[in-house]
């Protein structure tokens, strides 16, 4: 009722402005319905990556509205990692009565109570950057949707990148990588996938050996990587031959501490592989300070991110699922941003897919 009251009030206004010969010239403003729309965002934390990405959910809204004729109000929150003031964002959306959520969850596994919510109140969810579990899909099917990259798929990457070096990272020619891997936040289906893929590619290749024996918990933080790298070398000294880290920020403290420790050299015998692919890592990447990254693509969740909101707007039943790919990066020029088709999956094609991938294991 809400909604209709707000449809009634920007209709008439817009005729009032038409009727004053308020609109702008033919050709300048674009055909449209000029449908007012409020989209809640909230970020789990405005970390590197997320930075990138919410300001990429802005532009794209900006961008479809321009097109449209429609106006996006995108409210974009940050939870800086606390669950409790985003369970407190969220349900502030719902009481605004926004017109859809966007929500990178702090905590996933409560995926399944704001989706009930949500629903409660009639408002879309499209679910961002931490995948949750397939049942989640289900509770409010059409109306909620995932959209993101495989992250088995970028742990696969990092591993093909150490993989395809000639020395296949055994900087000692003793048949055995030593790695150590910096990880992200604990249960954080990225870190998890990410950790245990780099390692299973590389495996393909050459044993490896955990050096730590417990990965450290980097929690996609730069000083964390860099501390924990630093520790790494102080104990393990040369025989350190990989660092994977789930992120790029993680990767710039280990490239940190490794030109602290000023005793060894990077792509020569040391190797640092990170993923997001972040102007910082970029930097590196060119000046030769970092072995590899893999693209986690911003841009074209952001774009689909947009696309999918409109369509649900719209009322249209939206797909569960929206992928797009990582890329292997090892030049800058790999990472170049470009549109890129999104592929769309069901509950039961995801359920089959994740299935069969732990059969092959
Ligand atoms: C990952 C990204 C990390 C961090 C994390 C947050 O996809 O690679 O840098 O932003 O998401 O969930």
């Amino acid at each position: 009722m809400k909604k209709l009251f707000k449809l009634l009030v920007v209709s008439l206004v817009a005729f009032a402005l038409v009727a004053c010969g308020g609109g702008g010239t033919e050709g300048e403003t674009p055909v449209g319905e000029g449908k007012t729309y409020n989209v809640g965002v909230a970020i789990y934390k405005f970390d590197d990556f997320m930075t990138l990405y919410q300001e990429e959910i802005k532009t794209a809204f900006k961008s479809a509205g321009a097109k449209d004729g429609n106006t996006y109000n995108v409210d974009i929150v940050d939870a800086k990692g606390d669950q409790a003031g985003q369970v407190e964002q969220i349900k502030n959306f719902i009481t605004q009565d926004m017109d859809l959520i966007v929500a990178n969850l702090v905590d996933p596994t409560g995926a399944d109570v704001v989706i009930a919510d949500a629903k409660a109140a009639d408002i879309p969810v499209v679910l961002i950057n931490r995948e949750p579990s397939v049942e989640v899909m289900s509770v409010w099917p059409g109306k909620t949707t995932y959209v993101g990259v495989d992250a088995t798929q970028s742990g696969i990457y990092q591993g093909e990148i150490i993989a395809e070096l000639e020395s296949k990272g055994d900087v000692n020619g003793d048949g055995t990588v030593n790695y150590i891997t910096l990880k992200g936040d604990a249960g954080n289906v990225d870190a998890e996938q990410r950790t245990e893929y780099s390692i299973k590619t590389l495996e393909k290749s050459i044993t490896t050996n955990n050096i730590h024996g417990t990965e450290f918990q980097g929690n996609w933080d730069t000083e964390l990587g860099e501390k924990h790298t630093s520790d790494a070398l102080t104990k393990y000294g040369k025989d350190l031959e990989v660092v994977f880290a789930n992120n790029d920020g993680m990767a710039i403290g280990a490239v940190q501490a490794i030109e602290k420790a000023g005793n060894r050299t990077i792509g020569e015998d040391i190797f640092v592989v990170g993923v997001d692919a972040i102007a910082d890592a970029k930097e590196l990447l060119k000046e030769g300070k970092l072995t590899g990254t893999v693209l986690n693509d911003h841009f074209n969740q952001a774009q689909t991110v947009v696309e999918v909101a409109i369509k649900a707007l719209n009322g249209e039943e939206l797909s569960a699922y929206y992928w797009h790919d990582y890329v292997k990066v090892t030049k800058v020029e790999d990472a170049e941003l470009k549109r890129a088709e999104y592929r769309k999956e069901t509950v039961e094609e995801v359920t089959v897919r994740y299935a069969e991938r732990e059969k092959a294991e």
